[in-house]
């Protein structure tokens, strides 16, 4: 029997990890989070026991982690619209809270999954350099091999990248002079059901672009493009990034002290390109061609998200390392998720 221990369980790849894993009767899950809205279902699974509040002030975690075999962190602000509004909770999340897990972890001898993100990369080579696309040495993200370029600090966006790259050296330094086992994972823009919330109907402020997306087609407005949405991004569905949390699981001889890109190259687009992919999930979806014809109006990143926002240029993972040891490959492409994801959208939140 395995028991993980799942923080911040609640949120959109907690609730996926809890639906994919509670169907192994073998598995026992200990998880926390502030609220446990997307997550009902499993409430009175007796293989999961949920812990509410603030997971940092809870008294008996040392004890719980304790008779952990893993714990998977995922928790933290990670919502871009924070980043240069609230730095100062976005460090906090990110680093100085975070760090108390991998700490205890160090001190129990527990395995931690910890999740990063593909933002550590920060802005591609090419884009530094003014190279274009021509030598994909200059934009491709490796684990061993990228650089990690991130803005100006008044560019207060890489409050987070920088935060998240901090607590990875941190948790590598554990490793090294602790001997902590680790994986830490950069995730590049999973997508799926329960992503975020949905402003003015299940929650208030300024979501990822999917849900942003979203609300504009079920509110038939236009969708705005930030800067002309000519940044890049790949996409992967969220099922299918944690089937590869299964494997690591399965594999941890090969998992541990990794760090693992989770991305599908294949699902290259520009942010333009996934608004006009969504008009058309949803038209697919309804059989209402006028989805095809809601505007995409330009909007400027300051006017979107206020001052200190920067963008990360481009995002193209190397998955090579996951495949070679997990054997794990992404096979779901971008209008299949997108299909998937606004028929959930559409059926909880109507037209
Ligand atoms: P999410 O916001 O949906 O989930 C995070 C959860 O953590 C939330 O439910 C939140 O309530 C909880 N949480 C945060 N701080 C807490 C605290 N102090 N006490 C209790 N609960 C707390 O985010 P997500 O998309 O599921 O991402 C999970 C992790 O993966 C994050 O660390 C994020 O940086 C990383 N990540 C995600 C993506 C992605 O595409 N979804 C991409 C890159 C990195
Ligand atoms: C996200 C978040 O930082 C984290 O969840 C995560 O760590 C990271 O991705 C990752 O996957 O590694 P980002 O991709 O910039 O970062 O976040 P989104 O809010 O989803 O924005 C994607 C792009 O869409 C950006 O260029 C943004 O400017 C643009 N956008 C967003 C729009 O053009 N319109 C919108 O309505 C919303």
């Amino acid at each position: 029997m395995s028991r993980i221990a799942l923080l911040g369980c609640g949120g959109f790849i907690g609730s996926h990890f809890l639906d994919a894993f509670l169907l192994d009767p073998d598995v026992r899950i200990e998880g926390w989070d502030w609220t446990p809205a997307k997550i009902l279902p499993h409430l009175t699974n007796p293989n999961f026991r949920f812990h509410s509040g603030d997971i940092y002030s809870q008294p008996d975690l040392e004890a719980l982690l304790s008779r952990c075999d893993v714990v998977v962190s995922l928790a933290a602000i990670c919502n871009p619209s924070q980043y240069n509004t609230k730095a100062l909770d976005v460090i906090d999340s990110n680093f100085i809270q975070a760090r108390k897990i991998a700490d205890l972890c160090a001190k129990l001898g527990k395995w931690l999954i910890q999740f990063s993100t593909s933002e550590v990369y920060g802005q591609t080579l090419a884009h530094w350099t003014g190279a274009g696309d021509s030598n994909p040495a200059l934009y491709e993200m490796g684990e061993e091999e990228t650089p990690l370029l991130l803005g100006p600090i008044a560019s207060q966006r890489w409050s987070y990248a920088c935060a998240k790259q901090l607590l990875e050296r941190y948790v590598y330094a554990l490793h090294k002079e602790k001997g902590l086992y680790f994986t830490l994972i950069r995730p590049f823009n999973f997508l799926g059901p329960r992503m975020d919330f949905l402003p003015g109907r299940d929650g208030d402020g300024l979501p990822r672009v999917l849900a942003c997306f979203t609300s504009s087609l079920l509110d038939r407005k236009p969708l705005p493009l930030v800067d002309g949405g000519g940044a890049r991004r790949t996409f992967l569905a969220v099922e299918e990034a944690v089937a590869a949390l299964r494997l690591m699981l399965e594999r941890p001889g090969l998992a541990r002290n990794q760090i693992f890109n989770l991305g599908n190259p294949a699902n290259e687009t520009t942010i333009r390109g996934l608004a006009e992919s969504m008009r058309k999930a949803a038209a697919d979806l309804t059989g209402d061609a006028t989805y095809l014809s809601l505007p995409l109006v330009d909007v400027t990143a300051e006017e979107f998200y206020g001052e200190g926002y920067a963008d990360s240029d481009r995002r193209m993972p190397r998955i090579d390392k996951a495949l070679r040891l997990l054997d794990w490959e992404p096979r779901q492409g971008l209008p299949e998720i997108l299909h998937r994801t606004l028929e959930y959208a559409f059926r909880i939140h109507g037209r």
